[in-house]
C-alpha cells in the first residue's frame, strides 16, 4: 500500500501533517506523541524577529471551533536555528518552515537563512493571517502581492516552496493560479476565517483584538469547497486544511482534490491526532482495495452541468 507522497525533491512518508501554530516547534509535544509516524511537521510561524503577539485574550471556543488572534508570536528565526532544529532533526520526519512576513524582504531574509539548513526540508509562506495589521490578509488579499512574493521565494529556494492562502477572498482559484504561474510548488487551502464571538455581560469582544480566525470542524465545509475550487484550476497539489479532525474528514478532503491534508486545531484535543488519521487513512484504503491513498484524489462524482462551483472555473 503507498501511503508516500513526493512534493519537488522532498518525501512524506504518509500524507498528513500538522498544521503551523498547532504544534509548536514539535519538541513540545515530542514525549506525548510519536512525531516520526507524521507525514511531517509544519512549524509555527517564523520572523526575523522575535514577536510577543497580540494582547491577551487572544483565543476563545466557538461552536465546534475556535477562534484565535495570536498575533504570529514566535521566538524569531535565529532561536529557531540555535534551539529547534538541532531537536528537531532526531526525529524522522519532514519539517516545513512556516514564514511570516510585514514586508518581502523580510521573507526573502528569512528563506535565505533557513534555506542552506538540512533540517529545514521545504517552505510554507503564511500570506493569511488575519490577526496582524502589517503583512498577514493585507498580502494574501492582493493577488499580485502573492504573486510577487512567490516569485521572488521561488527565485531564492530549490526546496519544496508552499504558500498558505486565505479562504477570505471571492475566488481562492485566482490566488491560485498566480501561485502556480510563479512557481509555486503546492498551495496550502485554507488559513482561518475572519470571526467574532461576544461576551454579552460585558458587551465586549472575547478576543482583545475584536476579530480572530476561526477554526475547527465548524469551518470543514468551507474548506472542502475551496479545496475543490482550487483543485480544478490548477495542477498544483493543493494541501488541505480545515477542521480535519478524523481519517473520514481527510478522506473527504482527498476525494474533493486534496493531495495531502493538515491536521489543525484537533491537536488541541489530541496533539496525536494526525497519527490516528494517518492510520485510519491506510485501514480504509486496504478494506476498500486502493492500492494507493493518490488515487482517490479528486474522485469526487459532481454533475459539472448544476454545480455551482464548476460554473466559476
Ligand atoms: O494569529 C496568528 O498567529 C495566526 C496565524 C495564522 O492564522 O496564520
Amino acid at each position: 500500500m503507498i501511503e508516500s507522497f513526493k512534493l519537488k525533491n522532498v518525501e512524506f512518508k504518509n500524507r498528513v501533517l500538522v498544521a503551523s501554530g498547532t504544534f509548536g516547534y514539535g519538541d513540545e509535544v515530542s514525549d506525548l506523541v510519536d512525531i516520526g509516524k507524521l507525514g511531517g511537521i509544519v512549524t509555527k510561524s517564523l520572523s526575523m524577529k522575535p514577536r510577543d503577539g497580540n494582547p491577551n485574550p487572544r483565543i476563545t471556543e466557538t461552536a465546534s471551533g475556535m477562534l484565535n488572534s495570536i498575533g504570529l508570536a514566535n521566538i524569531g528565526v535565529e532561536k529557531f536555528i540555535s534551539d529547534k532544529i538541532p531537536v528537531l532533526r532526531k526525529h524522522n520526519t519532514i519539517i516545513i518552515a512556516n514564514i511570516a512576513a510585514s514586508s518581502i524582504e523580510e521573507y526573502c531574509s528569512v528563506l535565505e537563512m533557513l534555506e542552506p539548513l538540512s533540517g529545514v526540508h521545504g517552505f510554507e509562506i503564511n500570506v493569511s493571517c488575519p490577526n496582524v495589521k502589517e503583512g498577514g490578509l493585507s498580502f494574501g488579499t492582493d493577488v499580485k502581492l502573492v504573486g510577487r512574493i512567490t516569485k521572488e521565494l521561488r527565485r531564492r529556494t530549490q526546496k519544496p516552496l508552499i504558500i498558505k492562502l486565505t479562504p477570505n477572498v471571492t475566488h481562492i482559484s485566482e490566488f491560485a493560479r498566480v501561485c502556480e504561474s510563479e512557481g509555486a510548488d503546492a498551495v496550502s487551502v485554507i488559513n482561518t476565517l475572519i470571526g467574532m464571538s461576544v461576551n454579552i455581560n460585558a458587551r465586549k469582544p472575547k478576543i482583545a483584538t475584536t476579530t480572530g480566525g476561526l477554526s475547527g470542524p465548524a469551518i470543514k465545509p468551507i474548506a472542502l469547497a475551496k479545496v475543490y475550487e482550487t483543485r480544478n484550476a490548477v495542477k498544483i497539489p493543493v494541501i488541505g486544511i480545515g477542521g480535519i479532525c478524523s481519517w473520514e474528514d481527510a478522506v473527504e478532503f482527498f476525494i474533493v482534490g486534496a493531495s495531502m491534508v493538515q491536521i489543525g486545531t484537533a491537536n488541541f484535543v489530541n496533539p496525536s491526532t494526525g497519527i490516528t488519521v494517518a492510520e485510519g487513512i491506510k485501514q480504509y484504503c486496504q478494506k476498500n482495495d486502493i492500492d494507493d491513498v493518490g488515487k482517490i484524489i479528486g474522485t469526487l462524482q459532481t454533475n459539472k452541468t448544476i454545480s455551482i462551483i464548476d460554473s466559476w472555473l
